[in-house]
């Protein structure tokens, strides 16, 4: 081992260095606050990359996984089980008709697999549409509805028969045909810039999809579980999906996935033509319950709709000269500057706020729907001290 490696954290001296970290080492959360191995704290505006919706160590999410681990961890899908059969009676629950039966996996590109196979399987189709700029997971399905070019490239080829059509775009809406298996689209688009669907697209798309026989498959990893202001971003344009993705928040911080169809659809598929080991163990069953609950108990949606609001709008009165738009629902804000943004990410963590970039040029914030507005105040403040114009 070389002196440099002897200063290299070890979460980056022994793994694959696919991840490019921050330099800082999180021990410990509570609520919408992260602290490192000195106890300094840090407003999490990045909440595990939009993970953290009912915050840090929530103390339902802690007492439900405390208690489940002492009744049973692992469950096969071969057998049925009490609390993975009432997690899918709660999110049919939370779902409007006539989504209904759902598929658990453990994160949101399995998510997407699972949906992908589905509006093949029940179309017996086989073109997907996606979105240009869309992102949709790491997963070789996933990745070829994903577009940006340097996470596909190196690993082509990938599935054949997908393409990519300009989001928002009605003329484009042609290319779906009746050879369309599925149309895959983020309501809002996460990762490459915090981009909302123009009102009235969704409604459009869905026609479409209509007309044509296609499925319409929204992933809401990012956007649902209350993110923006409505437990799913659809609800924003009364659109409802044949088929929905979830992760992310779902579970409270446990990885899990879930795909969410109608029964119609869900009756075309056969037994064991899909399936996950851990997916939907009792372990990951008890902390999405816990985490179901808290958001609807706490009103969550509702809450990160006012203070989303509240935040946009005092960031406009800020009229930063370095901020070209702002954009967003909820709590899910894009904050698209004249420069490279990871550079702010950097200022803004120096001051003790965690932010996220999305695409080159944006600031993206997704903190936990918990968070305090006094929290939210100081961040504020910073983006105040950091967004100043470039001197050249
Ligand atoms: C919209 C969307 N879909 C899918 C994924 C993939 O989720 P995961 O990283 O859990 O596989 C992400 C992750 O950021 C996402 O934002």
């Amino acid at each position: 081992m070389t002196e440099e490696n002897d200063e290299k954290p070890k979460d980056d001296l022994y793994s694959i260095p696919f991840f490019a970290r921050r330099p800082i080492e999180i021990v410990r959360g509570k609520e919408a606050i992260v602290y490192d191995r000195e106890g300094t704290p840090y407003i999490d505006c990045l909440g595990g990359h939009g993970v953290a919706i009912v915050g840090h160590s929530h103390p339902k999410i802690v007492q439900a996984i405390c208690n489940q681990t002492k009744r049973l961890i692992v469950c096969s899908n071969a057998l049925h089980n009490d609390v993975r059969g009432d997690l899918f009676e709660l999110l049919a629950s939370i779902v409007p008709l006539p989504l209904s039966p759902s598929f658990l996996s453990n994160s949101g590109t399995e998510a997407v697999e699972c949906a992908l196979k589905i509006a093949r399987k029940a179309t017996g189709r086989t073109q997907i549409i996606a979105a240009k700029k869309g992102f949709h997971g790491r997963t070789m399905g996933a990745l070829t509805a994903t577009w940006n070019p340097k996470y596909k490239k190196p690993f082509e080829p990938l599935i054949p028969d997908f393409h990519h059509i300009k989001f928002g775009s009605e003329e484009e809406l042609d290319n779906i045909t009746e050879k369309t298996a599925g149309v895959i689209f983020e309501p809002i688009q996460g990762e490459s810039g915090v981009f909302v669907a123009p009102e009235g697209y969704l409604k459009k798309v869905k026609d479409r999809c209509f007309e044509t026989g296609t499925l319409l498959i929204l992933d809401e990893v990012q956007t649902g579980m209350g993110r923006t202001g409505k437990m799913f971003a659809f609800q924003h344009w009364g659109v409802i999906p044949d088929i929905l993705c979830l992760g992310k928040g779902i579970a409270g911080g446990f990885p899990m996935g879930a795909t969410i169809t109608s029964e119609e659809i869900a009756n075309k598929m056969e037994k064991l033509e899909h399936g996950s080991t851990f997916g939907g163990n009792p372990l990951a069953s008890a902390a999405a319950i816990a985490a179901i609950n808290v958001i609807t108990e706490e009103k969550l949606p509702e809450r990160a709709a006012e203070l989303g609001t509240w935040f946009m709008e005092r960031l406009n009165e800020l009229g930063k000269k370095a901020v070209r738009e702002i954009r967003g629902k909820g709590l899910m804000i894009g904050i698209d500057l004249r420069f490279k943004a990871e550079e702010y990410v950097l200022k803004a963590l120096k001051k003790q706020v965690l932010l996220l970039t999305a695409g080159i040029t944006t600031l993206r914030m997704l903190p936990p729907l918990i968070i305090q507005k006094e929290q939210l105040e100081r961040v504020l403040e910073v983006l105040d001290e950091i967004l100043e114009i470039r001197k050249a």
